[in-house]
């Protein structure tokens, strides 16, 4: 079968062989439900099972998009198509496939927010591993206990920074199912190797702990050493159990992201897609946007509203793609401008991490400046202050990149980048259509959630196409060489760089072809077959 890895489709076969009747049809991988043949139903013993009409793929397809659009809000669809992903998958990637604009906030951000939140409440079937830490003796009996053997793919998440709405406890797992539904959607993993896994540590939100409901961990969350040994004995597991899989670590809070990735990237095929995903797309939508005005990357000013995780890997891949143009890393490092809720990140302030701490402006830089009450340098300071020409917010502050800030940075440049990265929606720093008005629609934008008719610089333009490159490549470890690979050549596919008006990412409906080429450049144009080969299609006839 072509698309199909030959041991894949081996271990499909044999499973074929021993589930019949009602088994078979529960299982969500080989359930074909009304598209099994005749010949099937009566070799599998399913006749009497289903109605009598033999459907194609299509006719199937048809039949749960009229379902879909009946639905009246966000998270009802978002429930329905969990729903069809846990009764046939082939399906749901077919429904998702042929409606991708409408269904991906739908099952990923910004809807999936809404799923975490109400986990509990909207539970159904099991899907993923939760990994609670009262079982901590027992990780590699769960590990085990996954459904199916060969994982290429690990997405894991504690919950506690879900998207911008923060701890969710075991409600996180929302987000590790999501993710893989992309990584299958647009990279062509495999449905049946990915592995969504929540570590289910407690939590400190109250509202989740007071409902009666709450199906995770009734506890504080685990902190300190003892988070740390839970941790590290998952990662040991993880090692024994499926060594040489891919390990995304996915929406954990700053404090243990970072630590996280550092800890583990060397020992682990494993990245933090919040931290490098999430750069390599802002990277890809500035190279585009300076692509698109004839600029230099290494001539650009960059504010960035928010310092986080997040921000902190936005700019350390700016930096080292202006280093890569010819700059010294502090030529660079003076380039960025990074206000967090405490203000402008610089040298007289004594509350800065290590990191955040390269990036802090010398105070001789800023002697003149104008300042705000009581000496504050907040945004509107900075953008007053200096010129800038990309404004970059991952701060979680809606609304903040105002009518004043954006018109300020529009006066002094031509075509000012603009992100507003927070998701969810309700978190975003400025509504497109507002940025296009404030700057008489010379600014370039891209946000975080979805907009009508704007590049969603959104880390699925990275992060399937580097599992799929990575996957095929067999290779050992995710670098960063390879997200800045990755991000090169999606912008590579801008549609500005053909029209300066266009969009700066690809549509979504090209995310599939595009993803391909990104792999191809990440796992090396030799490898090229063997990417296309693990691409697989939704499609019966396994
Ligand atoms: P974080 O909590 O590590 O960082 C938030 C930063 O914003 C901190 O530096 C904080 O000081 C700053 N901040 C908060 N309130 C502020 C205020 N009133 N004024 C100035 N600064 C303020 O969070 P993280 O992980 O960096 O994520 C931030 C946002 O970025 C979230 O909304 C997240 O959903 C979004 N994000 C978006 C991605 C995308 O692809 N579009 C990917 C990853 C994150």
């Amino acid at each position: 079968m072509p698309g199909v890895p030959a041991a894949y489709s081996e271990w499909v076969n044999a499973t074929k062989r021993r589930l019949r009747g009602a088994e078979l049809l529960a299982n969500p991988i080989l359930n074909r439900g009304t598209a099994f043949t005749d010949a099937e139903r009566s070799a599998l013993g399913l006749h009497g099972l289903l109605p009598p009409q033999v459907e194609t793929l299509e006719e199937q397809a048809q039949r749960a998009w009229e379902a879909y659009q009946r639905k009246s809000d966000d998270l009802e669809r978002h429930i329905y198509l969990r729903a069809l992903q846990d009764a046939n998958e082939v399906l749901f990637y077919r429904v998702l496939l042929d409606h991708i604009a409408e269904t991906m906030p739908v099952v990923y951000t910004p809807v999936v927010a809404e799923a975490c939140r109400e986990f509990s409440h909207i539970y159904r079937r099991p899907r993923g591993l939760i990994l609670s830490y009262p079982r901590r003796a027992e990780l590699r009996t769960m590990l085990r206990n996954r459904p199916y053997r060969k994982v290429d793919v690990i997405v894991a998440t504690d919950g506690e920074r879900v998207l911008g709405i923060g701890d969710q406890g075991v409600g996180g797992l929302g987000i590790p199912i999501g993710k893989l539904a992309l990584y299958t959607l647009i990279g062509g993993i495999h449905p049946a190797r990915t592995l969504p896994i929540v570590l289910d540590v407690g939590t400190n939100n109250q509202e989740r702990l007071r409902d009666p409901e709450y199906l995770g961990w009734r506890h504080e969350r685990l902190d300190g050493a003892a988070y740390d040994e839970f941790l590290e004995e998952f990662v040991a597991a993880v090692e024994e159990e499926m060594p040489g899989v891919l390990l995304q670590w996915e929406d954990f809070a700053t404090r243990h992201a970072r630590t996280l990735l550092d800890r583990y990237r060397e020992r682990l095929l494993s990245f933090n897609d919040d931290i490098q995903g999430t750069a390599a797309v802002a990277l890809a939508a500035a190279l585009s946007a300076v692509g698109a005005t004839g600029g230099r990357f290494r001539d650009q000013q960059w504010v960035f509203f928010g310092a986080g995780s997040a921000a902190l890997g936005v700019a350390d891949y700016f930096r080292t793609a202006m280093q890569q143009e010819g700059l010294s890393q502090s030529e660079a490092r003076a380039a960025f401008w990074l206000v967090d809720s405490n203000g402008l990140v610089h040298q007289g302030r004594d509350d800065l991490n290590p990191e955040k701490r390269a990036y802090a402006q010398p105070l001789a830089r800023l002697v003149n400046w104008r300042r705000g009450p009581g000496g504050a340098l907040g945004l509107s300071d900075v953008i007053h202050n200096i010129r800038a020409t990309g404004l970059i917010g991952l701060s979680t502050v809606a609304g903040a990149f105002d009518e004043g800030i954006v018109r300020e940075l529009a006066r002094k440049v031509d075509r000012p980048l603009i992100l507003p990265l927070s998701n969810p929606t309700e978190c975003c720093e400025a509504h497109p259509d507002d940025l296009r008005r404030w700057s008489d629609g010379r600014a370039l934008v891209a946000s975080g959630s979805p907009f009508p008719g704007v590049a969603q610089c959104n880390n699925v333009y990275i992060f399937p196409a580097v599992g799929l490159g990575v996957v095929a490549s067999r290779a050992h470890r995710v670098t960063d060489a390879m997200m800045m690979t990755a991000a090169r050549e999606l912008a590579r596919h801008s549609p500005a760089r053909q029209d300066p008006k266009a969009p700066l990412l690809p549509p979504l409906e090209d995310l599939r072809e595009v993803a391909r080429e990104v792999a191809v450049a990440v796992a090396g144009k030799r490898l090229r077959a063997r990417v296309a080969a693990a691409q697989w299609t939704p499609a019966y006839g396994l």
